[in-house]
C-alpha cells in the first residue's frame, strides 16, 4: 500500500509513518515543518524517517495547491493501492483562541484541499485526525460516538467537527471513503512540546515549579502513541465507507496523578502552584472505546505508569538531561 500521510514530521505523523515503513507499506510525507513549536524536533523526525526505505518527503503545505499536486503525482504513480492519511493542522486549543485565523486556514480550507484532491484524484480512503475537543463540555461520560457534537467550545474543537462534516458531505455526494479518528490525549517519546507531559517534565527536570490548571483537579483520557498508532494503521486497513471512532486510552486518570509518574519517573518531587482552568479545557474527558475495539481491534493496553517513564526516557536522552 501507497499512504500520502500529511504532517509526517508531527509527533503522531512521524510514529504513523515509521510503523508503515516497518511492515513495508510506501509512504510519501507532506509536511510544512511550521514552528508553532520547536521545528528542530520536526527536523529530527523526518530525518530518521527520511533514511528509511520507502519514505519520500514532499516539503510543502497543504493549503498551496502546487505542494499538494506534487505529493499526489507521487501518491498515484504506477497502480498501486493508496490510502490517505490526514493529520496535518493546526492544533492547541488555547493556541486557537490568540490565532483563530491559522485554524481555520489549516484546518478547514487545508482540509478541504486535501479532501477536494482526494475528489479528483480518484485516490483510496482518506483517515484522518479529529479529537476529543469535538465533544466540548459533554457532561455525559465516558464520550461516545452516539452523542452530540455540535456544541464545541474552543475553535479547535469547531474546526475538527467541521472536518467530520466536511468527510461526511464529501462521502454521501462523492462516494469517498473517509474514517476520522478523534485522538483523547495523546502522549510518548517524540511527544510535542507545547502538551502537559513535556513541560511537566521539563520543569520537574529542571527542579522548576509547576504550574498546574484547574487546580489540579481535571480528568483525562491519555492515550500512549503507540496504541494511537494501531488504531490509525487498523482503520487505514480497514477502510470503512464512513465512520467515525474514539481512540482513547480507555482510562481516565487525575491529573495529579499523571504528575506524580512524571515525578516518580524524573526521581523528584515538584512544587505546584495551582491556577484556574484555561479558557477552552474542559474538566474531564473520558473515551468508550468500544465501538473501535470491536471493528478495528483496538486494544489500548498502556498504562501511564509504563508510557510516562518511556517518555522521561526519551526526553533525557533527547536533551542530554
Ligand atoms: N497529540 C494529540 O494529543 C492530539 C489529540 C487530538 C487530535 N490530534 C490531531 O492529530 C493530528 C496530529 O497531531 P500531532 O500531535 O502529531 O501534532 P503536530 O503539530 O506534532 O503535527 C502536525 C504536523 O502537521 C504539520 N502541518 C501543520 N499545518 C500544515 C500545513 N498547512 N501544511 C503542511 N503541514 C502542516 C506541522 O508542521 C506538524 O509537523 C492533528 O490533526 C491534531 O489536531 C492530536
Amino acid at each position: 500500500m501507497r499512504v500520502l500521510l500529511t504532517g509526517s514530521a508531527g509527533f503522531i505523523g512521524f510514529s504513523v509513518a515509521s510503523a508503515l515503513l516497518d511492515r513495508g507499506d510506501e509512504v510519501i510525507g507532506l509536511d510544512n515543518f511550521n514552528e508553532y513549536y520547536d521545528p528542530t524536533l520536526k527536523i529530527r523526525r523526518n530525518e530518521i524517517l527520511e533514511k528509511r526505505k520507502g519514505f519520500t518527503l514532499v516539503r510543502g503545505d497543504i493549503t498551496h495547491q502546487k505542494d499538494l499536486d506534487g505529493a499526489f503525482d507521487l501518491l498515484m504513480k504506477g497502480n498501486v493501492e493508496t490510502r490517505i492519511c490526514h493529520l496535518a493542522a493546526q492544533a492547541g486549543v488555547r493556541h486557537s483562541i490568540d490565532h483563530p485565523d491559522i485554524f481555520l486556514r489549516d484546518n478547514i480550507n487545508g482540509f478541504n484541499m486535501v479532501i477536494e484532491a482526494c475528489r479528483k484524484r480518484k485516490t483510496g480512503g482518506m483517515i484522518y485526525a479529529s479529537t476529543s475537543a469535538v465533544y466540548g463540555d459533554n457532561k455525559e461520560h465516558p464520550f461516545s460516538e452516539a452523542h452530540r457534537t455540535d456544541n464545541p467550545i474552543s475553535i479547535y474543537g469547531f474546526t475538527k467537527k467541521a472536518n467530520e462534516l466536511q468527510a461526511y458531505l464529501y462521502h454521501k455526494m462523492y462516494g469517498i471513503s473517509c474514517t476520522g479518528l478523534r485522538f483523547f490525549t495523546v502522549y510518548g517519546p517524540w511527544g510535542r512540546p507545547d502538551m502537559a507531559l513535556f513541560r511537566f517534565t521539563d520543569k520537574v527536570l529542571k527542579g522548576e515549579a509547576l504550574p498546574v490548571f484547574g487546580h489540579g483537579k481535571m480528568q483525562r483520557d491519555f492515550t500512549y502513541i503507540d496504541d494511537i498508532v494501531a488504531g490509525v494503521i487498523a482503520a487505514l486497513d480497514r477502510n470503512d465507507p464512513y465512520e467515525i471512532y474514539n481512540l482513547g486510552g480507555g482510562k481516565t486518570e487525575e491529573l495529579m496523578d499523571y504528575i506524580a509518574a512524571v515525578e516518580k519517573a524524573c526521581g523528584t518531587v515538584a512544587q505546584k502552584e495551582l491556577f484556574p482552568m484555561q479558557p477552552g479545557d474542559v474538566v474531564a474527558t473520558s473515551a468508550d472505546i468500544s465501538k473501535a475495539r470491536k471493528a478495528l481491534g483496538y486494544d489500548p493496553k498502556t498504562r501511564i505508569s509504563e508510557g510516562v517513564p518511556k517518555f522521561v526516557e526519551w526526553y533525557r536522552e533527547y536533551y542530554k538531561m
